[in-house]
């Protein structure tokens, strides 16, 4: 199969495309470089610059294509309270012209990456996809809109897809072949980093007064090559049954914001200046994902997840960019 990864440059993309290669797929990647990186790209991937508000080479790009993973979105949650245009845009306009698109070029497997954030506020520490649907941000609302959209054109044009509902993506290839970083990172992992290299004099935890053990709060890390795997499953999945699907990516498994801090001291032996700060707006004390849908429907197992291959893999990943930083 031909696939168009949408979005191959940026940092769960790049990761897909890798998976893909692997496993034997014919990737072309078409990605408009906003926050996607050249250094990203596999040369073994065909590399089209493009938008998804460019119908016109967005449907070019769409030639002898068999299936499309979409992952170019806006996702910081902050900035789509204050800039909504911005993510209506993107998320929702460019994802509705990829629909149409598919439609007019008869590509009719979609494997799109959607988030917790359209779960809302957990009314059980662990959530299954049967959770209510009440997102408390734009970023999660455009994500919800687009699992709609996706619905209405499996059952009017017979496009199959299926939606990734990814909880806390989080590290970095082993082997060191994707080498891109998040420019002004806001998710904690990368903000431990920077403080660590020095590019942030210090960092916060927003909040230590939450119900959990330690009073910080509980997320489910998912490392992002177990993530890729699971749309290459997820592809063949399609292809096999032609059926569209809905599935949490998590581990099951949380971790506090001082668990992951502490376990990055411990593993990189130097201290990080963090402070004490007050609780951000929105965040849930614990958030962790029900895989086993995506677990029985995919045979998908997470591997790469445990904590010490998290951070091993993203701070070898700053190290390779601020070694010089270092000495
Ligand atoms: N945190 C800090 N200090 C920081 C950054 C984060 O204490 O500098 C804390 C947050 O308060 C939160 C935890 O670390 O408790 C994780 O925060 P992230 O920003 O890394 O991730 P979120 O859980 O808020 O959000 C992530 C993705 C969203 C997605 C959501 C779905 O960033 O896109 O998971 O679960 F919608």
């Amino acid at each position: 199969m031909r696939i168009l990864v949408i979005g191959g440059a940026g940092y769960i993309g790049s990761h897909v495309v890798k998976s893909l290669l692997n496993t034997g797929f014919d990737v072309r990647v078409y990605d408009d470089l906003s926050t996607g990186k050249r250094i990203n790209l596999f040369k073994q991937a065909e590399f089209v610059e493009g938008s998804l508000l460019d119908m016109e080479s967005l449907k070019k790009a769409l030639d002898n294509v068999d299936g499309v993973v979409h992952l170019a979105a806006k996702k910081a949650v902050g900035e789509s309270m204050a800039e909504p245009e911005k993510y209506a845009n993107n998320n929702l306009i460019g994802a509705i012209n990829l629909l149409n698109a598919m439609t007019d070029k008869n590509v009719k497997y979609l494997v799109f990456s959607s988030s917790a954030a359209v779960y809302g506020m957990p009314q059980t520490p662990q959530l299954n996809e049967s959770h209510p649907l009440n997102p408390i941000n734009f970023y999660g609302f455009t994500k919800l809109e687009m699992e709609r959209f996706m619905e209405w054109y499996d059952r009017l044009k017979g496009i199959k897809f299926v939606s990734l509902r990814y909880f806390n993506a989080v590290g970095y290839d082993e082997d060191g072949d994707i080498l891109g970083l998040e420019e002004k990172p806001q998710n904690l992992l990368p903000v431990v980093m920077e403080t660590l290299f020095g590019i942030r004099s210090q960092m916060s935890i927003f909040g230590n007064d939450y119900d959990t053990p330690d009073g910080t709060c509980i997320r489910d890390y998912i490392h992002v090559t177990d993530l890729a795997t699971a749309h290459t499953l997820a592809l063949q999945y399609l292809e096999r049954e032609n059926t569209s699907q809905i599935l949490n990516l998590g581990t099951g498994t949380g971790h506090s914001v001082l668990e992951m801090i502490q376990e990055t001291e411990r593993i990189v032996n130097q201290k990080i200046n963090y402070t004490m700060a007050p609780r951000r707006s929105g965040d849930p004390a614990k958030l962790t994902a029900s895989s086993e849908k995506a677990q029985s429907i995919l045979g998908w197992q997470p591997k790469h997840s445990d904590l010490e291959n998290i951070i091993r893999s993203t701070w070898h990943v700053y190290q390779n960019t601020y070694e010089k930083n270092q000495n």
